[in-house]
């Protein structure tokens, strides 16, 4: 389903018949990235939840925080299927992948919560940049909206990076 536009030979509209490939290209890449922020909102409320010890009060603070972010990236990437003509998948679709943020062994554990999040934010800033690459000519709005996702997951990274390098510094990394 899709508008179809007179002048459409060309034409830089993703809503548009003729660019129907392209719009369903990047439904695929968004259902994925919509998949990645659910299951980080899972992992962070576990990783939120879990850990023990003093030093586990920060992290655990911060992915509390985190967690009504990724949950709002969850909701634009599900508006933007739809507006892309796109479904919203069901629960049945999803399949695990965060084999990294599973809880440790030992809730003390910090430094494996803290490298599982750098990897599952790593991951995420390696596929929105493909989405922002793919829709750089075809669909401006869908690149606009993930460059500011963008910026949130680096800004997640960033923080977690800093935390380790506390670790690594005093030999417990
Ligand atoms: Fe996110
Ligand atoms: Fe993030």
């Amino acid at each position: 389903m899709a508008h179809s536009a007179d002048s459409a030979v060309g034409s830089k509209d993703i809503l548009a018949e003729e660019n129907s490939d392209k719009r369903e290209e990047v439904v695929e890449l968004l259902k994925k990235a919509y998949w990645m922020e659910i299951e980080t909102v899972m992992s962070y409320i576990a990783n939120s939840v879990n850990p023990d010890g003093v030093r586990a009060q920060e992290i655990k603070e911060s992915l509390a925080q985190d967690i009504t972010e990724e949950l709002g990236h969850a909701q634009q990437f599900a508006a933007r299927i739809k507006e892309l003509y796109g479904v919203v998948p069901g629960s049945e679709e999803f399949s695990s992948e965060q084999s990294f943020l599973q809880p440790p062994g030992d809730q003390v554990d910090i430094v494996h919560v803290i490298k599982g999040v750098i990897e599952a934010e790593a991951g995420a800033i390696e596929h929105y940049s493909r989405i922002i690459e793919l829709c750089a000519d075809a669909d401006p709005v869908t690149e606009d909206m993930v460059i500011a996702i963008l910026r949130d997951e680096q800004g997640h990274m960033r923080e977690f990076e800093g935390f380790l390098r506390e670790y690594e510094k005093e030999g417990l990394a």
